[in-house]
């Protein structure tokens, strides 16, 4: 701005000297002619300069209102940085995307019900400790018993005081929360359980004082409200204390990671099986993994132990001892069909040398023999009853069971949807022939 008067010097200067020659030299008309002309433009300079002022005095103005808006947004952002109250509303920055509208102070009450440990967000309102007895009787006693001593399995609210450090500690209201805000928010906001959000803020206040009375914590003429709150002294206050591991603790147990060259020899301890195939009706194949449990498969370095570790040659000479079992007479052809067949049960089933019972019974030697005999192991009624009956494995038994495990043996625990071709049934039925006992 400064810089505008200075702009008229030049021009006006330039004028007076053109002034000058021009009396000088020109005769009177000419002379006159060229007055008015210069004249003219002598106004035209002149306004435009005192417009250049005009303009540079706007832009002046601009300057310091934008100058003024920069140090209003800096200050705000400074006060957020600096933690501005929680209950100050966001700034509002002026015709930022126009959606939306301010929430009305209903709206934001009907949010905003949190009650922090110093009382801050409790409404109006109390409660006795007997109005409370007799909401905590009608709304809660079914499941938290008349005195909050839990009914069954559901929570116990009172009591169990001096067991924190036990065990099996009983971990209540009483015993247990540190803050009493914590309680009426969590009743209010969450029981009676199913009927969340019905209790009014008395009722609230009566419940809350009928819990501390059952922990023996205010008298019988206790009323809770706003002004008693905090007269409340919890039993286990100061029983938290603020997590600091990460600080107190951390360098202890942290170490620099090894990121590259960390072994200097891979070695394969485990393998990943995936024993995957269409779950049969009504359950899944897939596996367990407890190995604690017997009969169950386990894992261990050297494999699963539904993985055979060779898939179990066929015994040369047909196992049978006994009458009733199928002849294997196609041969090699029926057997290897029969051994690929077998793969379906292989992962609840074992054959050849020494098999175990898995999730299901071993199966050397099971055809001709009594239905659910394989010591030890736990068959289901169905073939207990089977057992019991004196059932045998023939042929076509065996063949009916294995094309609907389900229909032929109602309440088996074989979860296996079945075979379905026939030559698949022949060549199962051959296979388990070929192992003897
Ligand atoms: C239908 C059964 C039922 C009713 C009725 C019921 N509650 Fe509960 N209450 C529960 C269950 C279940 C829990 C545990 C909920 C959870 O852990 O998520 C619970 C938890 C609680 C707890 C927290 C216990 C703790 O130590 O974690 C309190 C306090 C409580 N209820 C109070 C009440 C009050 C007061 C009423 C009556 C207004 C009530 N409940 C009615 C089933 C019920
Ligand atoms: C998902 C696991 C599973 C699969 C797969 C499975 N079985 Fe079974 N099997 C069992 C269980 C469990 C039993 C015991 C059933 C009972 O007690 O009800 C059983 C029982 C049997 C029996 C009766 C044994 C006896 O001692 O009486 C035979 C035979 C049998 N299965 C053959 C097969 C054949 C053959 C296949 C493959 C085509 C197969 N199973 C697939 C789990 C399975």
């Amino acid at each position: 701005m400064s810089k505008s008067p200075n702009f008229l010097l030049p021009a006006l200067g330039g004028t007076a000297l053109v002034l000058g020659a021009a009396f000088g030299l020109m005769n009177r008309d000419y002379a006159a002619d060229k007055i008015d002309t210069l004249e003219t433009r002598v106004e035209q300079v002149s306004a435009q300069a005192s417009s250049a002022a005009e303009n540079a005095k706007a832009e002046a103005a601009r300057a310091t209102e934008l100058e003024q808006k920069v140090a209003e947004i800096q200050a705000a952002a400074a006060k957020q940085t600096a933690g501005g109250t929680l209950a100050e509303p966001a700034p509002r920055i002026e015709g930022r995307y126009g959606l939306g509208r301010a929430a009305h102070p209903e709206e934001i009450a009907a949010w905003d019900v949190d009650i922090l440990p110093d009382g801050r967000g409790l409404p109006e309102g109390s409660g006795d400790v007997w109005t409370g007895e007799e909401v905590f009787v009608d709304y809660c006693a079914s499941c938290h018993g008349d005195f909050a001593e839990g009914v069954d399995n559901w929570p116990v609210l009172a009591g169990g005081f001096d067991t924190l450090a036990d065990k099996d500690p009983v971990k209540t209201v009483g015993s247990y929360w540190p803050y009493l805000s914590t309680v009426w928010d969590y009743v209010h906001r969450s029981m009676p359980f199913g009927g969340a959000g019905t209790l009014t803020n008395d009722e609230t206040y009566a419940i809350v004082a009928y819990i501390l009375y059952s922990n023996d914590m205010v008298d019988d003429d206790f009323v809770l409200s706003r002004e008693t709150f905090m007269d409340v002294e919890m039993h286990n206050a100061d029983g938290f204390i603020v997590d600091d591991r990460a600080e107190a603790e951390y360098a202890a147990w942290s170490t620099e990671p090894c990121m590259e060259n960390c072994k200097d020899e891979v070695e394969i301890t485990m393998r990943s099986v995936f024993l995957v195939e269409t779950p049969p009706e009504g359950g899944s194949n897939s596996v367990m993994n407890p190995v604690s449990v017997k009969g169950l498969p386990s894992f261990t370095a050297a494999g699963p132990s539904f993985i055979p570790a060779a898939a179990p040659k066929p015994v040369d000479a047909p196992a049978s001892e006994t009458t009733d079992v199928a002849v294997v007479s196609d041969g090699d052809a029926l057997l290897k069909h029969g051994e690929k067949v077998f793969r379906k049960c292989s992962a609840c089933h074992a054959v050849g040398d020494g098999a175990q019972n898995r999730v299901g019974p071993q199966l050397n030697g099971v055809m001709g023999r009594t239905m659910g005999s394989v010591e030890g192991f736990k068959y289901s009624g169905a073939f207990a009853e089977a057992n019991a009956e004196g059932k045998v494995w023939t042929a076509e038994e065996m063949s009916a069971f294995l094309a609907k495990p389900k229909s032929y043996m109602k309440g088996t625990k074989m979860a296996f949807a079945g075979l379905k071709k026939a030559e698949d049934l022949d060549a199962i039925t051959a296979y388990l022939a070929s192992f003897a006992e």
